[in-house]
């Protein structure tokens, strides 16, 4: 837990913290009892320093499993091989003194880089995966991809130029990271890995990949081109680091849509584990009519938990920060809180004490309490989900924009002869549109009150207010 399951030091087992494999598998029966598919984050480009791997690697130079991580000679002064740096700061090497050699670990020093050049590794990490779909996993979410592959030859990163705010040969953001990551084997391995799905019925992979091309849709691109799009996506992140302005959101989208050739599944989410949240980014009422986009748009969305309750990121002080990443952007706990169940002590999550502490919102903003209220965020995304569950236009129509305004996102999803004009304010003021020839009916509205009517040639959204029209035709 050094960094919060993402140092795995055994593939085919639960962490009792969280429970036993038998509880997983009545996890995943249950669900799919429900309709829920299950998929498992997996983290293939490194394991704990106390998996029995990386133990048995380190025990010595001739060890059978030296190979499996990325051990190196030190440098001709006696320092590291090279310059990469960690994503968590400082140098990727930590020089192990029994050997005097170097393992290279892309994120914590407790977190050691495996060798995926090495052919007893990939057959280990396709068991692993074996090992849970076997288990009636439906895919999985796949860590930091971009790191599986690295120049072969290990050269110094180059120096970032814009990075003006980072520490020199401390801050990941001070090089451009074109040897230590994106090396020539990814797309091979990430094929690898989908050529194991293939073995089964209806699986998928997402990969989490943080492209460094100036483009974002060019780098996101080549995910789709480099992997069978039907079994593998990556994440579009830009919901989570684009400013909250409708041209911004507009240009992005309309590009990364005309991209989009048949199969490709986009990937949409405005959060995750590792960012602010929506709420604390762009404001309580911004952040759902980001939730009227994330759940209008094509393709799958990612609803990051609390999300669709409204919840903000905690102020963590500095003696409950558990984040190892704590030294950057106030780290990653604040967004990591115990999700807000009810107004019982501890929002309802657990009666013991939790290992982040619990949002002093959590009386107003927890399931129970947003439940009775139809005006709620949480009956907004109830609204929203069942909307797009039964909506065929929403899941399968096409993705059109329309008409470009200062403040308000539109775009159009048709089937057939089946129309829905989304309509999103990004504003904090009311905006009036003339729209000739609109006819329809608002189906869902971030302004619960406004569900309902109908729409003739012109209509007022309030402020940051997003609303899907059903068109008439005749
Ligand atoms: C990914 C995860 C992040 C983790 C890192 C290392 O970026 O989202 O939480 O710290 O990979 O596994």
């Amino acid at each position: 837990m050094a960094d919060f399951g993402y140092d795995v030091s055994n593939y085919t087992d639960v962490d009792p913290i969280f429970g036993t494999l038998e509880d997983m598998e009545t996890l995943v029966v249950e669900a799919h009892k429900r309709s829920i598919k299950v998929l498992l984050d997996f983290v293939p480009n490194h394991t704990s320093d106390e998996h029995p791997w990386f133990i048995e690697s380190r025990s010595s130079p001739t060890s059978d499993k030296r190979d499996w991580y990325i051990w190196r000679d030190p440098a001709a002064d006696g320092g590291p091989p090279n310059n990469w740096l960690s994503v968590f700061g400082g140098s990727a090497w930590q020089l192990d003194e029994p050997s005097g050699q170097y393992y290279l670990h892309s994120f914590l020093a407790k977190q050691p880089d495996l060798n995926w050049d090495n052919d007893t590794v990939r057959k280990a990490m396709k068991s692993a995966m074996r090992f849970w779909l076997d288990r009636g996993v439906d895919g999985f979410r796949v860590d930091a991809v971009d790191w599986m592959s690295k120049d072969a030859a290990f050269r110094d990163d180059p120096v970032d130029e814009n990075a003006i705010d980072a520490v020199p040969g401390y801050d990941h953001s001070s090089l451009r990271h074109v040897y230590s990551r994106d090396g020539p084997h990814l797309f091979e391995r990430l094929n690898e890995m989908t050529s194991v799905l293939e073995e089964y019925k209806d699986r998928f992979m997402i990969t989490e990949a943080h492209p460094e091309t100036d483009d974002k849709i060019t780098g996101y691109l080549r995910y789709y081109q480099g992997v069978n799009p039907h079994l593998s996506a990556p994440f579009n992140f830009q919901g989570i680091y684009l400013p909250w302005k409708a041209p911004e959101f507009g240009r992005f989208i309309d590009t990364f849509q005309a991209a989009m050739k048949p199969g490709y599944v986009p990937i949409y989410t405005v959060g995750n584990h590792d960012e602010s949240r929506i709420a604390t980014r762009v404001g309580n009422a911004a952040a759902r009519t980001a939730a009227v986009m994330l759940l209008t748009l094509p393709g799958m969305a990612f609803i990051y938990y609390g999300e669709e309750l409204g919840m903000h990121d905690v102020d963590i002080s500095q003696d409950k920060i558990r984040d190892p990443f704590a030294g950057k952007q106030n780290g990653r706990d604040p967004e990591r809180t115990p999700m807000q169940w009810s107004n019982a002590p501890q929002a309802g999550f657990t009666t013991a004490t939790p290992w982040l502490p619990v949002s002093d919102d959590y009386k107003r903003i927890n399931v129970h309490t947003e439940a009775a209220d139809p005006s709620s965020s949480l009956n907004l995304y109830k609204r929203l989900l069942r909307f797009r569950n039964q909506s065929r236009v929403l899941r399968y129509g096409s993705y059109k924009p329309v008409t470009k305004y200062e403040h308000v996102l539109s775009y159009e999803r048709r089937l057939g002869n089946e129309i829905l004009l989304v309509l999103l304010n990004f504003s904090d003021l009311n905006q009036k549109l003339v729209i000739n020839d609109l006819e329809g009916t608002i189906v869902v509205s971030t302004h619960f009150e406004d569900e309902g009517a109908t729409v003739n040639g012109h209509l007022t959204l309030q402020a940051n207010e997003g609303v899907v029209i059903q068109v008439s035709h005749d």
